[in-house]
């Protein structure tokens, strides 16, 4: 059974740059019939490795819940969860981690990153990195090998941990058979996996140019307003192709729309007239949705039954797959 697989990691302040990067593609692809099973899920355990308050952590569970919900994701097709709720996937990862060379985990980049910022800082080299995130790509092979997962859309900076499931997946069909685990396959998200933010920078918290989703409309009217621009007048002709504005307007509006303020642009156009445009187009888009998600947040029960249906569904196929795997490493 063909299967895709995503999981998404809650943290505060859902941004635009979540929704065309990840949110929107993976949606798209549940719906392209081209899988008949698509699983997309909460991946909490691993927000585990940096929230520290509880309330702060069940709040991103809900947000980015309500999130998916809102912007589509048919939860009757796709089966929609909360990794934690699927015990199987911590039995799972240990197993994985007892066939996982340790070396491979110093060369996963997001420990190494660390490492290597704690040396130029003069620090011990393990200063700060705890052994959740150390274990992160095993965790994460669990997720997708616990399900038979095929394929996994990520972005850039998951592929190589999709590369270490497979070769995990890989060792351990090598060592307890054929067929003990599939081994998957990273898509990478070529479309929308650069949204500028609001400094032509990569759309990150970590920068702090962000335009959140989920903003009052006053809000991220304020926010667009922000967008860099440069000093040249309102009636000086300017390059469509080379602006900011026109780089996100193009991610929202009809083709017909970017023809026409391509147009205004070679014209000559106030920057204030183009983010007002840009702001029509983006709050056209969320204002829906913007409606759903507020309705959510006040209703979460509605949430929970969702995650809990996608649950029960989850489980089904936890329970199969570690029947066979435990069978293939344990003998039990
Ligand atoms: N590590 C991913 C991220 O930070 C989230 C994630 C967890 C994931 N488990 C996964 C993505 C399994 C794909 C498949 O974005």
């Amino acid at each position: 059974m063909k299967t895709i697989l995503t999981g998404i990691k809650p943290t505060g302040d859902i941004h635009l740059g979540n929704l065309l990067g990840a949110i929107r593609p993976a949606i798209e692809l549940s719906k392209s019939g081209e899988y008949e099973r698509a699983l997309y899920f909460i991946a909490d355990a691993h927000a585990l490795t940096t929230v520290r308050d509880p309330k702060a952590y069940k709040q991103y569970v809900y947000e980015i819940a309500a999130t998916w919900i809102a912007l589509g994701l048919d939860t009757t097709k796709a089966i929609f969860f909360r990794q934690s709720d699927i015990k199987e996937v911590f039995e799972l990862a240990w197993m994985l981690s007892c066939m996982t060379p340790k070396g491979d985990m110093n060369r996963a980049h997001s420990y190494k990153d660390r490492v290597q910022k704690n040396k130029e800082d003069g620090k011990d080299q393990d200063q700060g990195i705890n052994m959740g995130l150390y274990n992160y790509p095993v965790l994460m092979s669990a997720d997708i090998l616990l399900y038979d997962t095929n394929d996994v859309p990520v972005g850039k900076d998951q592929i190589q941990h999709v590369e270490i499931a497979r070769s995990i997946a890989g060792r351990c069909n090598e060592y307890f058979g054929e067929g003990t685990l599939v081994e998957p396959q990273e898509i990478i998200q070529k479309q929308g996996a650069y949204i500028p933010g609001l400094d032509g920078r990569k759309m990150s918290k970590s920068y702090g140019n962000i335009i959140p989703l989920w903003a009052s409309e006053k809000k991220l009217k304020k926010t667009i307003n922000k967008i860099t621009t440069d000093s040249s007048a309102p009636e000086e002709p300017k390059d469509p192709n080379n602006c900011l504005i026109m780089e996100i307007y193009r991610l929202f509006a009809s083709s017909e729309q970017v023809k026409s303020l391509e147009q205004r642009y070679r014209e000559g156009i106030g920057w204030g007239y183009a983010k007002a445009e840009l702001f029509e187009v983006v709050n056209a888009y969320l204002s829906g949705p913007r409606e759903k998600f507020n309705y959510l947040m006040e209703n979460k029960n509605e949430i929970d039954n969702v995650l809990l249906d996608g649950a029960s569904k989850a489980q089904a196929i936890a329970d199969e797959t570690m029947q066979r795997v435990r069978k293939a490493v344990t003998g039990f």
